[in-house]
């Protein structure tokens, strides 16, 4: 693999932090309420296992697969590979993402989710990066900013590698190297 991943950039501690702030903010603003937790496939699913196991309301959890490409229309297209289980009708929905960098993505799921009536649907995000941002979108629940490098472990991969390095570090591609 032709990646240098040797910077830390955010360390497990940190993680554990940014976790307890996020699910602190979530249980007081659904205390008493259900919520629809929708991860987003792959890269959310080790954030999604850890944030769920610090919610305290009932919660149901459910995963969805897509991603989205500049189409005609300004925002691009949702492409949905792998679509819910769960009726997210009249339920408050929480999608929970590893990062927001155009936005596209988010935009467009947010759309799909108050489409199938959802009655309400927030953002959750491990880490934004607000530099690339083409969408003018906010996440709700927002973990650690970033700065514009591409980024990997806690469940970012680089071509399908280091999901599951426990911190989070910067990867840079080396050119010139045989793979
Ligand atoms: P966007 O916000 O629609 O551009 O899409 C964000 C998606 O791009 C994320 O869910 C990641 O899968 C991927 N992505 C963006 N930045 C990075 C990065 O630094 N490392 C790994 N994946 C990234
Ligand atoms: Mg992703």
């Amino acid at each position: 693999m032709n990646a240098d991943t040797s910077k830390v950039l955010i360390t497990d501690e940190q993680i554990n932090e940014m976790l307890d702030r996020v699910s602190s903010e979530i249980n007081r603003d659904y205390e008493g309420r259900e919520l629809v937790v929708i991860g987003i496939l792959t890269g959310a699913y080790i954030f999604t296992a850890d944030l769920t196991r610090r919610l305290t309301m009932p919660v149901n959890v459910d995963f969805m697969q897509v991603s989205s490409y500049q189409g005609t229309r300004s925002t691009g297209i949702l492409t949905i590979r792998k679509d819910l289980t769960v009726d997210v009708q009249d339920q408050d929905v929480l999608v929970v993402e590893d990062i927001i960098d155009t936005g596209r993505t988010l935009a467009l799921l947010r759309e799909e989710l108050y489409g199938r009536g959802a009655k309400s649907v927030k953002l959750c995000a491990a880490f934004d990066k607000p530099a690339r941002r083409i969408i003018d979108i906010v996440p709700d629940y927002r973990g650690i900013v970033v700065p514009d490098e591409f980024i990997v472990g806690y469940g970012l991969d680089y071509n399908g590698q280091f999901r599951n390095i426990k911190n989070v570090r910067i990867c840079e591609v080396i050119d010139g190297r045989p793979e």
